[in-house]
């Protein structure tokens, strides 16, 4: 069980939105930060900030010696075998864009193909688009049935000897799925293909060990997991990124300049080229502290538990249909659903009055919402700070949405 104290870390959960007690359920979108992640951001402007890896006075090492902590407790936290493996990018975004354009363009031909599935961010999609249409490569994707589970038959089928990769996220955005990374890669790897984990909305919620997934590239980002917004990472294994060119060039990333040749340093350096985002890459490892501390498992317990209530609490609700698997043991806590009185956007203003904070809209996952029918949802997604009285109140206000936009049909939550 979580502390109940929890929620006291998270300053901003003791605020008022719209004259009402903030009900945050947008983890999905960006997690709320404790006291001590505001705290360490703080404190590296009053009292360390320096560019790392340049200086050799006293504040410059003391950024540089955090800087690379938290690199190492970074990748601890995904069991990475070694903290040369862990890239730090801007966003989950720019590390998948990363593999597109370092690894893609070095290892995908004409006619090779890629593997994808129906259920992906567009970031794990327009980046693979993009390399598609530059290299001739075709893109193939695995749809997924109406429990929002991947059809692995369909994977069978596409997986061939052409296949150079196969890019899939752990747990969608959207339906929640956890999706089986481990039997995947196991077969992409038996292919010869190599695999991609969009960890966006995995490494915040679960224990990530990307050993045991048997993944190439992790990319996740920090600011889903209590971190700052700006930081985020690329996993990938040493003799991958030993043997990839670099991504952009610039300072830090080289060994020898010349003016018409250059070398380049060794993993991660090659790949970092300029002065990092150091003070949230920084204060990531706190974020790290504060969840090890707190313990994943713990965290996944709790947010299944919650889980199995607001889907037992949504189903209550008339009208309502929840998209995504059933079982709460193939699921996170991104539950997203259609009302049928009223559009997601009239829904999430609507519980914005009630201080609800939902995202309504695609969530940045069209194809996922054409493959469903329907051209938008409104999203809960939670986190270790909500409650069952967080579940409680988004009922409440879904039954004011309801009672608004249908009058006629009024009906009220069970007690
Ligand atoms: N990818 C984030 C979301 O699903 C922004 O909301």
């Amino acid at each position: 069980m979580l502390s109940a104290t929890i929620r006291e870390d998270f300053p901003i959960l003791s605020q008022r939105m719209n004259g009402k007690p903030l009900t945050y359920l947008d983890s999905a979108a960006t997690s709320q930060k404790p006291q001590r992640v505001i705290d360490a951001l703080v404190r590296y402007y009053r009292e360390y900030n320096a560019n790392v890896h340049r200086g050799i006075y006293k504040i410059a090492e003391q950024a540089t010696q955090a800087y690379e902590a938290s690199r190492v407790k970074v990748a601890a936290f995904i069991n990475a075998p070694r903290p040369e493996e862990l890239i730090f990018t801007r966003s989950t975004t720019e590390a998948i864009n990363l593999v597109a354009y370092a690894w893609g363009r070095a290892n995908v031909r004409a006619g090779d193909e890629i593997i994808l599935t129906e259920m992906e961010h567009h970031s794990n999609l327009v980046p693979w688009q993009l390399l598609a249409a530059e290299r001739q490569a075709r893109l193939r994707f695995v749809p997924f049935d109406e429990q929002g589970m991947l059809q692995l038959h369909e994977f069978d089928r596409l997986l061939t000897d052409r296949t150079r990769l196969v890019a899939l996220t752990h747990q969608s955005n959207v339906l929640g799925t956890i999706n089986p990374i481990r039997e995947i890669a196991a077969k992409a790897h038996a292919a010869g293909a190599k695999v991609l984990v969009d960890g966006a909305q995995s490494a915040p919620h679960m224990s990530v060990d990307v050993q045991a997934l048997g993944a190439d590239f992790f990319a996740f980002s920090a600011h889903k997991m209590c971190g700052p917004t700006g930081a985020g990472a690329l996993w990938a294994r040493y003799d991958i990124l030993d043997a990839m060119p670099p991504f952009q060039g610039g300072g830090e990333m080289i060994m020898l300049v010349h003016l018409d040749k250059t070398t380049y340093k060794d993993p991660p350096y090659k790949f970092e080229a300029g002065t990092p985002n150091i003070a949230d890459c920084i204060v990531w490892g706190e974020a790290v502290d504060y969840l090890k501390a707190i313990g994943m498992q713990a965290i996944r317990d709790h947010e299944q538990r919650l889980t199995v209530y607001a889907m037992r609490r949504l189903g209550e609700i008339p009208g309502l249909r929840l998209f995504g698997p059933e079982s709460p043991m193939r699921r996170g806590g991104a539950l997203s659903f259609e009302l049928d009185v009223a559009h997601p956007h009239d829904v999430a203003q609507v519980l914005d009055q009630d201080g609800i904070a939902v995202r309504a809209g695609h969530h940045c996952a069209q194809p996922l919402h054409r493959a469903l029918g329907v051209s938008a949802t409104t999203r809960a997604s939670l986190y270790l700070y909500n409650t069952e009285a967080d579940i409680d109140t988004l009922v409440a206000g879904l039954y004011t949405v309801r009672n608004l936009f249908s009058p006629k049909t009024a009906t009220a939550p069970k007690p």
